[in-house]
């Protein structure tokens, strides 16, 4: 089966924080984010995979800088590994500073989304091939977080989760 690299799913979505999508701080409301980056980092796995894909797993989500009203958001989401149907997708936050047009890293996440078919099974996707030194260490670790994410969802038994136990042992 063909590969893909990590940036030919990029995908970048541009805009702005509007009054009704804030908390009582005017900040960006945390499940606003949450839609927002689940929606651009779909169509980054639909561009790796050609497929439908769902979301199976919300893996981590670091709300590292509050985003005020009126704050330009750019949201960049990239395949970091594709596994046999599942593919990790990595989503970088930023804010555009508004009169030195600086990009000011805002938050990340980690997303997991499945490729299925019409009837909503599971199809095989491309593997991800890294390029650069941030996208191999993002692929090398992704193996260890669909452990932790499997094991969490009680789909896979601690002991089995190799790669994951080697990180807590010499
Ligand atoms: C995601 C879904 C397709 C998985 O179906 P399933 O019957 O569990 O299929 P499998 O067990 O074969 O898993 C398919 C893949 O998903 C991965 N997966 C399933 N649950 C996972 C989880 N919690 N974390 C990480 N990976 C997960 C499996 O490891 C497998 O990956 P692989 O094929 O790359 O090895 C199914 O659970 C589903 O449709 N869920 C609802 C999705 C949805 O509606 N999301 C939208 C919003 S809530």
């Amino acid at each position: 089966m063909l590969s893909r690299t990590a940036n030919q799913s990029k995908t970048v979505s541009t805009d702005l924080v509007l009054p009704g999508e804030t908390n009582p701080l005017h900040n960006l409301f945390g499940g606003e984010l949450l839609a927002r980056m689940d929606k651009t980092a779909s169509i980054a796995a639909r561009r790796h995979s050609r497929h439908i894909v769902v979301t199976a797993a919300v893996n981590h989500v670091a709300f590292t800088k509050a985003i005020p009203l009126g704050s330009v958001v750019m949201i960049e989401a990239k395949v970091s590994r594709a596994f046999s149907s599942s593919m990790e997708v990595y989503i970088d936050v930023w804010i555009e500073d508004r009169e030195s047009g600086e990009r000011i890293k805002a938050n990340e996440a980690i997303y997991t989304f499945v490729a299925v078919n019409d009837a909503g099974r599971p199809m095989k996707v491309p593997e991800l091939v890294p390029e650069t030194e941030l996208e191999q260490q993002r692929f090398d670790a992704a193996l260890r977080r669909k452990q932790l994410s499997l094991v969490l969802a009680g789909k896979m038994k601690p002991e089995d989760a190799t790669e994951l136990k080697a990180l807590f042992v010499e």
